[in-house]
């Protein structure tokens, strides 16, 4: 991927959990130390389609942020900012809907799942969907085409909006000369699914999850609480069904994993005991970039300075972009 510039947005929806960081955070992160030019921003505009409460917006804005400053994003590295701190992104917005057939955001799966929704619970097909859950896929497509990104890591799900975004910079492109960059989506491989308290898939929605930076005795009551069968210590026990075991996994170091999975194999190992393993592996895993982690949504404005930092890179990005957008159109160029 040398030269290649990558871009990936996360959603603005407060602390992540543990379940995010294995899944999501963690790879991106390892992935991102071995980028060239890369940027990783916050969608808070993209939030506010569905967010209604403002103190939780910003406060979800920060926590996302202090969050992967906390895992090891090195702003340094990697161009880190607010997509509201960046007006040229709105434009493009607009310069892209005047090439947007609409019968494309009609297509898109996110307003169609909102559609049937409603259609099912026998509302008015568009009862609750507003213009900007509408159009959500043209403001995406602006995040990626204002960077000139040539590479958008992203989960299965996010697939028809990369292909929404590279048809719209074609449309641009193909309707006046070629001034953006046709992005690619780098889909993720399915990651392994990780357990929440109760064994379903670990989701916020089912409030069967670990927030990641929580007062280490809370998390401690967490893991405690995640659901067993009633096997004895005794007992042999089935590692790769069990959601202590997953867990461990993932952060303990292998020498101790293959303790633990030989002991529950073998038997005489406690639920109670395995959990206390568990917590342990997690602490140590998590107890630097928690003290980060309060260090930052302690300050603020370092918060906002970081940000401010990443915004300043990008934003000679996007008006570079937007630049020849607007002349490519006939409008007047910026510089
Ligand atoms: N839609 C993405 C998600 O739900 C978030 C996002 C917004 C994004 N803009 C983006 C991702 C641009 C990649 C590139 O996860």
């Amino acid at each position: 991927m040398a030269g290649k510039t990558v871009l990936t947005g996360v959603q603005a929806t407060g602390m992540p959990h543990l379940g995010n960081y294995i899944g999501a955070i963690r790879p991106a992160l390892q992935k991102a130390a071995h980028e060239g030019k890369s940027f990783l921003f916050i969608a808070d505009y993209h939030a506010l389609n569905s967010v209604r409460d403002a103190a939780a917006l910003t406060r979800d804005t920060y926590e996302v942020a202090a969050c992967w400053l906390a895992l090891g994003l090195d702003p340094a590295q990697t161009v880190f900012y607010r997509q509201s701190d960046i007006p040229e992104i709105f434009e493009l917005t607009v310069a892209l809907m005047a090439v947007t057939p609409k019968g494309l955001m009609d297509r898109s799966h996110a307003y169609k799942a909102a559609k049937d929704k409603n259609e099912a619970e026998g509302r008015d097909v568009d009862a609750n969907v507003n213009m900007g859950l509408y159009t959500y896929p043209i403001l995406m497509a602006a995040d990626i085409l204002a960077m000139r990104a040539h590479i958008v890591p992203v989960g299965h799900d996010q697939t028809q909006h990369i292909e929404f975004a590279r048809d719209i910079a074609g449309y641009l492109n193909n309707t006046f000369k070629p001034v953006l960059v046709q992005p690619e989506g780098l889909i993720q491989p399915q990651s392994a699914t990780v357990q929440g308290l109760d064994g379903r898939k670990m989701s916020k929605s089912y409030g069967n999850h670990i927030p990641l930076f929580i007062d280490a005795k809370a998390r401690q009551k967490l893991i405690m609480k995640i659901v067993t069968d009633s096997k004895l210590p005794a007992d042999p026990k089935d590692p790769d069904t069990s959601t202590i075991f997953q867990l461990y996994s993932y952060f303990a170091p292998d020498a101790d994993v293959a303790l633990m999975r030989e002991a529950f194999l073998k038997g005489g190992m406690g639920y109670g005991d395995a959990k206390k393993l568990l917590a342990a592996a997690v602490e140590e895993a998590l107890a630097e970039p928690s003290h980060l982690y309060n260090e930052y949504m302690s300050d603020l404005p370092k918060l906002d300075a970081i940000l401010a930092e990443g915004a300043e890179k990008a934003r000679a990005v996007a008006r570079a972009t937007l630049s020849d957008v607007r002349q490519a159109v006939g409008l007047k160029p910026l510089k």
